[in-house]
């Protein structure tokens, strides 16, 4: 679900290295948002609401809405849109308010 050809971008992003999303390899390009990895995987739902337990994903894509916050490398509230990928990334669903890695 990537752009590969683009008439005015000179690069489309090629994976480079490998997140896990819920323990499921995902290919990524290192320093793209995590968002735009799991968004290029298919991956929609990033969270659920923490009340009524709603799926949410991607919105203003800007850092601003925490649509789309899911756990990283086991800290909970970490909005994947403006978060670099890093080669080996832990990328979980987050639940409700999420829980905080012990430690
Ligand atoms: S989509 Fe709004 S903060 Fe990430």
């Amino acid at each position: 679900m990537r752009v590969i050809h683009h008439p005015i971008l000179p690069d489309a992003p090629v994976p480079d290295c490998t997140i896990y999303y819920d323990g499921k390899p995902i290919p990524a390009k290192s320093g793209e948002p995590v968002a735009a990895a799991l968004l290029a995987a298919g991956v929609r739902v990033f969270r659920e609401t923490a009340k009524k337990r709603r799926p949410r994903g991607i919105y203003c894509g800007i850092g601003r809405c925490t649509d789309c916050v899911m756990i990283v490398d086991g800290q909970p509230n970490v909005r994947t849109c403006v978060t670099p990928v890093r080669g080996g990334m832990k990328v979980q669903t987050q639940k409700g308010l999420g829980e905080w890695k012990e430690g």
